[in-house]
């Protein structure tokens, strides 16, 4: 999945001191990460700043970061009380993601690296929320199967060892955090959904409506059916009814996400026979999904939404770039 070019000074960042920026969407993200201990880890959310649109606008999301990114950095070094000096290796988010967005974090990361002459290390996003199980204080070891569910990505991926995992199953349509996202959208909750759902859920019925489960062949996963069918309910219970019965509809549809994304967990394990399962991701923070998965090991809540220490995390299991062959590094969109 890492797309790093080739050469560099290896990989062996496992004990050293790592500084890394997370920019890839709407959080603007710096942490300090010392031998997989999270000294700080500061994510500041732009969610307000894009509410009103009911999404991430982009230009406005690389606007944003480009003012947080400075005082973001200055404020994980501090709550690490360390000082720039002590920093070993710079990690930065290099995609996929926002492109405008990634890159004002990917020149801050080369400025600071570049200033202090310090080795650089791209990290996948992706890779990152894996590497949220990693951190102290209970690090995962692989192999284990791993769902990856967040607003931009589903993925199942068979880990049997750090910085590599093989992906088997992936969304046709929406991501499950995206399902979340558009159904809170369609029941006229705020945005991000995910987690409004959620809570409204807590009140609910999860049996009061039906909404079904996509019928996909292999592994992969499908949303986009699910999400009509809760336009089609929403349209026939009428504004008033829809109302009344927000919390059922919240409970019986993140009830079906959760099915679908628990099924293909159980038939990934059968098929693969990776026995131990993990969650991570920003879905991974659903408290149903959490209770349907009792043995699984699910990402800390603090890790699951999009955060620098991840970033981190797997920066400690990816090669670094020797000063100065990252400065023409580019950001990348979209999974290779
Ligand atoms: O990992 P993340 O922060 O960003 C991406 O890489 O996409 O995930 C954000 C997604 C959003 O779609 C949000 O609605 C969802 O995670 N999310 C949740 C919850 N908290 C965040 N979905 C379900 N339940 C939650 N508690
Ligand atoms: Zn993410």
């Amino acid at each position: 999945m890492a797309r790093v070019a080739a050469g560099g000074v290896g990989a062996s960042g496992e004990g050293v001191l790592i500084l890394a920026l997370e920019t890839s969407c709407d959080e603007t993200a710096a942490a300090v990460v010392d031998g997989g201990r999270v000294l700080s880890s500061i994510v500041s959310s732009q969610a307000e700043l894009h509410e009103r649109y009911g999404g991430v606008v982009p230009e406005i999301a690389s606007r944003r970061h480009l003012e947080l990114v400075a005082p973001v950095v200055r404020e994980a070094l501090e709550v690490a009380d360390m000082p720039l000096d002590r920093v070993e290796r710079v990690a930065v988010t290099q995609g996929p993601g926002l492109v405008g967005a990634l890159l004002v974090g990917i020149s801050a990361a080369k400025a600071l690296a570049w200033a202090r002459q310090l080795p650089f290390v791209p990290v996948d996003h992706l890779d990152g929320h894996v590497a949220s199980l990693y951190l102290e204080p209970d690090p995962l070891e692989p192999p284990f199967l791993c769902l990856l569910a967040s607003g931009g990505h589903t993925l199942l991926l068979a880990v049997r060892e750090r910085g590599r995992s093989e992906r088997i199953g992936t969304t046709l349509d929406d991501a499950a955090g995206e399902a979340f996202d558009k159904g809170a959208r369609l029941l006229g909750l705020g945005y991000p959904g995910g987690a409004e759902i959620d809570r409204l859920a807590r009140e609910g019925d999860r049996e009061a409506l039906s909404f079904p489960v996509a019928r996909v062949p292999g592994l992969d996963f499908s949303f986009s059916g699910l999400k009509t069918a809760l336009l089609y309910a929403v349209r026939d219970l009428g504004a008033d009814e829809v109302e009344t019965r927000k919390a059922d509809l919240a409970a019986s549809y993140q009830h079906a996400i959760v099915r679908a994304l628990v099924q293909r967990l159980h038939q990934g394990a059968e098929q693969t026979g990776l026995e131990r399962l993990a969650v991570v991701g920003g879905v991974a923070a659903n408290s149903a999904l959490r209770a349907a998965l009792p043995d699984a090991r699910f990402a800390p809540l603090a890790l699951c939404t999009d955060n620098a220490a991840m970033i981190a995390s797997a920066a400690r299991f990816s090669p670094a770039l020797d000063c100065p062959d990252y400065l023409a590094l580019d950001a990348y969109a979209s999974v290779s």
